[in-house]
Formats: structure tokens, C-alpha cells, sequence
């Protein structure tokens, strides 16, 4: 049985100081969860009051990147052992905006292993652009992505990680997938995983929706059988939202 993950993505939004009055509010509405994790990336500089503020709750921090190095000259640059030291479960990897500003699929395939020998749960965006899916190349482009950035990635550490179908144009641009859209291809990630690690693997790995979910369209895609949770940007900005869709994802699943 596969729990369902409702993960935020802060992006470059909120101070530390509006990061524990977000929490505040958050834990104040945040109803019991059995059947579902929650999560929440923030920028590098809230983590620490990110960490403050959720310990003791069932609420866990992310970071919204990663660098591959383990330390040494890299000016700016933060090491998965850092995220981890600092209280971070989990780590955002190859977001499309990360791409667009340059991020390879080598790069993503480094910073998963980085995240993995560092026991950071990765969260592995992967997703295509208007101009692919317009050219029907939605599902190679897709394989391609999972392919390259699961490269020298075993069985035993697949398990660990989480994948997050995001496509290009459903993301801040309030044009959300389809349910229908949205299983589709999740289902044909379950499926690549299928081939690469077997139906054991398949069945047991989480993949996330993410793309303008918000607490109106989250209850039809959560619903979906390869949907199993959330990576919600706008939405988890703001308490009353984002618990709206934590309450869809908290069912019971068969
Ligand atoms: P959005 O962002 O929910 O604001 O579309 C999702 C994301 O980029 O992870």
C-alpha cells in the first residue's frame, strides 16, 4: 500500500520570520493524517525555523535543492550532509524552473545520488514543455528524463526516492492537467519503473502530481490510481489552502 505524499514547494517565497507564522497558523488547522505524509520545501535560509517549528509534528522539511560535491570550493553551493545535519528529510530535485536555469540531466542523476548516499529522500520533478506535448513526444521525453536521472541509481535505493510528474506548461500558470492527463502519464512512469526495476519496485514507488493543484481540482487527481499525492507550489503559500488538499489526500487507499 502506497501512503500518499502532499508535498509544498516554497520556491523563492517567505522570510524565516513568515515561515514560523506560517507554521503557527499551519499546525493550528492541520487536521490528523493517517493516510498521508506531508512535507514542505522551503528556501535554504527558513530551513532552520522551518525545522524549529514542525519538530514534534508530523510535518517534515525539504530543501528545494541540492549540490552534488560533498565540500570544497563551490561558492554558494549547499552539500546534501548539510541539508541533513540542518533537519531536512527531503530534497527537490531537477524542477523545471532548476532546469531551465541550466540544469542538466547529468546534474539531476548526480544530485539523487548525492541526496541518497546522504539519506535524504529525493523528490525528482520530471516533466514536458507545451511545444513537446503538442508534438506528441510527451511519453519519450519522459522516459528519457526518468532514464537519465535514475542512471547507476540500484533497487535498493529507487525505493528510497519519490518521483514527481510536473509538466512544463500546468505549472503557476493556473491551467492545471486533466485527471485523465495527469494518470496517464504517471502511469507511464510506473510502467518505465516497471521495465527498469521490476513490478515489485513499480508497485511500492510514490508519484506525485504537481501543476497548479489547488483545493479544487486536488480530490478528482488524487483519485487517480497512479496519482499518489502532490507537489504543490502556489497553494502551499497559504495555510487554509494547502490543508484543504492535504484533507484530499488523506483517504484510505485499496
Ligand atoms: P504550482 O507549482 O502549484 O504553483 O503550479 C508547482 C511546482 O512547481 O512544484
Amino acid at each position: 500500500m502506497r501512503k500518499k505524499i502532499v508535498a509544498g514547494n516554497w520556491k523563492m517565497n517567505k522570510t524565516p520570520s513568515e515561515t514560523k507564522a506560517f507554521a503557527e497558523q499551519f499546525k493550528a488547522i492541520l487536521p490528523k493524517t493517517k493516510w498521508c505524509d506531508i512535507v514542505v520545501c522551503v528556501p535554504t535560509v527558513d530551513l532552520s525555523a522551518a525545522v524549529r517549528a514542525f519538530k514534534d509534528s508530523r510535518i517534515a522539511v525539504g530543501a528545494e535543492n541540492v549540490y552534488f560535491e560533498k565540500s570544497g570550493a563551490y561558492t554558494g553551493e549547499i552539500a546534501a550532509n548539510m541539508l541533513l545535519d540542518a533537519g531536512c528529510k527531503y530534497v527537490i530535485l531537477g524542477h523545471s524552473e532548476r532546469r531551465a536555469m541550466g540544469e542538466t540531466n547529468a546534474d539531476v542523476n548526480a544530485k539523487v545520488l548525492a541526496a541518497l548516499d546522504n539519506g535524504l529522500i529525493p523528490i525528482m520533478c520530471v516533466g514536458e514543455s507545451l511545444e513537446q506535448r503538442e508534438a506528441g513526444i510527451t511519453e519519450e521525453w519522459i522516459t528519457m528524463q526518468i532514464k537519465t536521472g535514475l542512471a547507476s541509481i540500484g533497487e535498493d535505493k529507487i525505493r528510497k526516492m519519490i518521483i514527481a510528474y510536473e509538466p512544463i506548461w500546468a505549472i503557476g500558470t493556473g491551467k492545471t492537467a486533466t485527471p485523465e492527463q495527469a494518470e496517464e502519464v504517471c502511469e507511464h512512469i510506473r510502467a518505465v519503473i516497471r521495465k527498469l526495476y521490476g513490478a515489485k519496485v513499480a508497485r511500492a514507488i510514490s508519484i506525485l502530481y504537481g501543476g497548479s493543484m489547488n483545493e479544487k481540482n486536488a480530490y478528482d487527481l488524487l483519485a487517480q490510481p497512479d496519482i499518489d499525492g502532490g507537489l504543490i507550489g502556489g497553494a502551499s503559500l497559504v495555510p487554509e489552502k494547502f490543508v484543504k488538499i492535504i484533507e484530499a489526500a488523506n483517504q484510505p487507499t485499496i
